[in-house]
């Protein structure tokens, strides 16, 4: 496949230098940068929110990608659009009103995203279609970087890249991608990969090469 974006999960980065690695791996050839937000009740971890994605919002001069792992979900989208989301992708097991909440990203100027955990069904999205401008398929439950990839899932990204048709929608992985798993999704039809470990292994803001490497090494094997 052609094209394919490349998303790197802050989640792997050093977190007292989100600017400065945001910045190393921008540089290094990143399409958009993930932003995971954990509340400790979605999912069992804890991150951070969106006075965190203001602040490091002058640092991405590519595409901010915020990946909500938390619920409620409807009370912070104002909050994580005013901090400059580009995207915002909400779960569909996040409360019982996703199609609302994608209204609600939309009409707060973001591009809509909703993400299905790995004992979702793709159908879940089926009357979403015309609303939504990327589908997360998480291949890994999610909570955690460096998880181990879900093979399960890749028949999922097939069935939604059929379902989807010719709308422009992109299709994202999340979760243990790496330039083993990378071609898979991408021949099922993914066109974003997010990778947390495997882009930051080996690098770090004062030597970003590595980052570069680790780019290109997946986005290599994904386009072939
Ligand atoms: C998992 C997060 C992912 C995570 C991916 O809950 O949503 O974005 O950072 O990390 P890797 O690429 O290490 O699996
Ligand atoms: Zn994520």
């Amino acid at each position: 496949d052609r094209d394919i974006k490349i998303a790197p999960s802050i989640l792997a980065a050093d977190f007292a230098n989100f600017g400065q690695e945001i910045e190393a791996v921008e540089s290094q050839g990143a399409d958009w940068i993930h932003v995971d937000v954990m509340d400790g009740h979605f999912v069992p971890n804890l991150t951070f929110g969106p006075a965190m994605c203001k602040a490091i919002r002058p640092h991405i001069k590519t595409v901010m990608d915020v990946h909500l792992m938390i619920s409620p979900v409807d009370p912070y989208i104002e909050a994580f659009a005013e901090a400059g989301a580009d995207i915002i992708t909400a779960h569909v097991e996040a409360g019982p009103h996703i199609h609302r909440t994608v209204q609600a990203i939309r009409a707060n100027g973001a591009k809509a995203g909703v993400a299905l955990n790995p004992g979702t069904p793709a159908e879940s999205v089926d009357y979403l279609l015309d609303m939504v401008d990327l589908i997360c398929v998480m291949t890994v439950n999610p909570g955690f970087g460096g998880q181990k990839f879900i093979h399960s899932q890749i028949e999922k990204v097939k069935q939604l890249r059929e379902m989807i048709g010719d709308r422009p929608i992109h299709i994202e992985i999340d979760g243990g991608v790496d330039p083993t798993t990378a071609p898979l999704v991408a021949a099922a039809g993914a066109d974003a990969l997010v990778a947390g470990s495997a882009v930051f292994k080996g690098g770090s803001v004062t030597n970003p090469a590595p980052y570069g490497d680790n780019i290109r090494t997946i986005r290599a094997a994904a386009e072939a």
